[in-house]
């Protein structure tokens, strides 16, 4: 059980600032359990709690984690430059918390992106001893031949790197269409490694992340969910969601 003030709580949700948040109280704009309460400084359980801010209901949580279904043409930098950035997809509270992509896709990459206000999740989730298999799907400029699958599963030489990369597992789907699984996540890695193989990736999803699936998680271009428990537990590999 754990009691914070009004105006902290909604600050901590991403409501705006500690000012802000007190006039909001003040203007009648937050209620609880069908009550609008007036004193910022009245405490409230955060455990379960349900509020309403401008007539929206929101449930308190300690840490947001979140799945986006991420279209083409939006940055996952912190300070995007050529093109809009992925928090513009999601309520600007979670710009307030400080919410942040977990990891990057370039900009026109497309699929599963994961974002939270969790530092610990997100180091946790980028270090690189932790072998999470991210799946791609890439559309190719060549048609995809028994070589170039062979050569991904076999390892690529990429310049920058002392050690050849090489697929988990590779897939063909069709005359220009290829399944790649990872482990690592290197700067560009999917398209590198197409180049490297003497290929051209056109475009790419990803379509997965451990057992966490697109298809499963059944989300239109840009649109987005929060993680529950269950589903965290599905990022560190294992069987499919749903
Ligand atoms: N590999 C790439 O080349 N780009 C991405 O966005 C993700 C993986």
């Amino acid at each position: 059980m754990a009691k914070i003030t009004l105006d902290r709580m909604l600050q901590s949700q991403g409501f705006g600032s500690r000012k802000w948040c007190r006039e909001l109280v003040a203007d009648g704009e937050v209620s609880i359990g069908g009550e609008t309460p007036t004193d910022y400084k009245q405490a409230v359980e955060t455990d379960g709690l349900v509020f309403t801010v401008f007539g929206e209901d929101w449930t308190y949580r300690e840490h947001v984690y979140i799945v986006l279904n991420k279209p083409a043409g939006y940055e996952c930098s912190r300070k995007p430059s050529n093109h809009p950035g992925v928090l513009t997809l999601l309520p600007e509270q979670f710009t307030w918390r400080e919410v942040q992509p977990v990891g990057r896709l370039d900009h026109d990459t497309t699929g599963l992106l994961l974002l939270s206000d969790d530092g610990a999740f997100i180091h946790a989730q980028s270090s690189p001893r932790r072998h999470v298999p991210k799946r791609y799907v890439a559309t190719t400029h060549e048609p995809v031949t028994d070589a170039l699958v062979a050569q991904l599963l076999g390892g690529v030489q990429l310049h920058d790197e002392p050690a050849p990369l090489h697929a988990v597992s590779c897939q063909r789907l069709g005359e220009h269409q290829i399944e790649i699984v990872l482990e690592q996540g290197k700067y560009h890695q999917v398209k590198r490694m197409l180049a490297a193989a003497g290929n051209h990736c056109d475009a790419l999803r990803r379509i997965a992340i451990g057992g966490l699936t697109l298809d499963a998680l059944a989300l239109d271009e840009g649109e987005w969910l929060y993680l529950e428990a269950a589903d965290l537990t599905l990022l560190a590999g294992g069987t499919d969601k749903g």
